[in-house]
């Protein structure tokens, strides 16, 4: 059987091999938010412009683009001093994937990070090339995600006063940030606060915890949610939750099982991804009893 009768007439073939294509690296600062959203949504992605405006105020990164400006590939970090940054929104898009565009973008990642030590959270997709790359795996962070039950259960009565911080009262949630991070990262805090509504807690006067919640992709992100312990942070997440209802809602959180996470599913988040925090150099997690820990982190690209 022969080619069909209109292409057997104009000599037309059913196949065509295009020219591959070179991509250069462009400062991610500069290039238009809608086709960072389209990379997004390619890998079903939740970010929507406006998250992605903000992850370019909080860090830097690059776009792989073609001659003509179409964005095929992303990576993002996130400094915290000069000798640590987080990484994040490693993404090629699917119809160039396997081709080795991830790992050059990770090289020039490599590159501009200059020897800082470095965590992240690895998808599965990414986690093979990350371990080639020389991270190595720290613990799991289970995603939480789904529409806020209207019923949210009943807390024990909470130790210390939750309160909503005044602007002279937001640096007192640094140094539990800073506890539980393992190093100061107050620019993004300070970021982060300016579309958060934050609660804190505090215990004779003094703050031992907090938590934030923000606009995320298809609704809100609560964290982060830093505590001494699972009651206060049940608390500190419990007040967002209030107030979120109905609405959809995801929480980032490395409590495999536990009151955090049990609170978490009885909320009706069920887990949609388990992703695994590795880091490159220093270790990045450092969790020791009755000190600040997140709960529920900041966001997946921002550890
Ligand atoms: C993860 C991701 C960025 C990798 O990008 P990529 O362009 O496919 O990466 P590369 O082509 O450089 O491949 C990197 C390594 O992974 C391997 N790999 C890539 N895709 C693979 C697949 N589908 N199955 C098995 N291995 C695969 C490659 O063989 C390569 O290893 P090698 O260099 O030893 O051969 C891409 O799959 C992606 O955007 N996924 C969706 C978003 C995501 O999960 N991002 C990660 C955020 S942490």
């Amino acid at each position: 059987m022969g080619p069909p009768a209109r292409e057997r007439m104009s000599g037309m073939q059913e196949s065509v091999r295009l020219k591959s294509f070179e991509l250069v690296a462009r400062d991610i600062a500069g290039v238009d938010v809608h086709l960072l959203h389209a990379l997004t949504l390619s890998v079903g992605w939740p970010h929507r412009t406006k998250d992605w405006q903000f992850l370019i105020r909080a860090g830097q990164g690059i776009a792989a683009v073609d001659g003509i400006g179409r964005v095929f590939g992303t990576a993002m970090w996130f400094p915290h001093g000069d000798d640590f940054a987080t990484v994040g929104l490693v993404i090629t898009s699917p119809r160039n994937q396997a081709q080795g565009g991830g790992r050059w973008l990770m090289d020039r990642v490599f590159e501009q990070c200059g020897g800082r030590d470095l965590a992240l959270n690895a998808t599965r997709a990414a986690h093979g090339l990350y371990l080639s790359l020389g991270f190595v795996d720290e613990a799991s962070v289970h995603m939480h995600q789904g529409k806020l039950a209207r019923d949210i259960p009943a807390l024990p009565p909470v130790n210390g006063e939750l309160s909503t911080p005044g602007a002279d009262e937001f640096a007192e949630i640094l140094p539990i940030d800073s506890q539980a991070f393992g190093r100061s990262r107050e620019r993004l805090l300070t970021l982060l606060s300016e579309n958060a509504s934050i609660c804190v807690l505090r215990r004779g006067g003094k703050v031992v915890g907090y938590s934030m919640r923000r606009d995320f992709g298809r609704g809100h992100v609560i964290g982060p949610v830093a505590a001494v312990n699972a009651e206060d942070a049940l608390h500190l997440t419990a007040v967002h939750m209030k107030a979120l209802r109905g609405r959809f809602v995801r929480v980032d959180t490395r409590e495999a099982d536990g009151p955090y996470a049990t609170f978490l599913e009885q909320c009706g988040l069920s887990i949609a991804e388990v992703v695994t925090t590795m880091s490159k150099g220093r270790r990045f997690l450092n969790r020791q009893a009755d000190q600040p820990w997140f709960y529920g982190l900041a966001g997946h690209a921002l550890s």
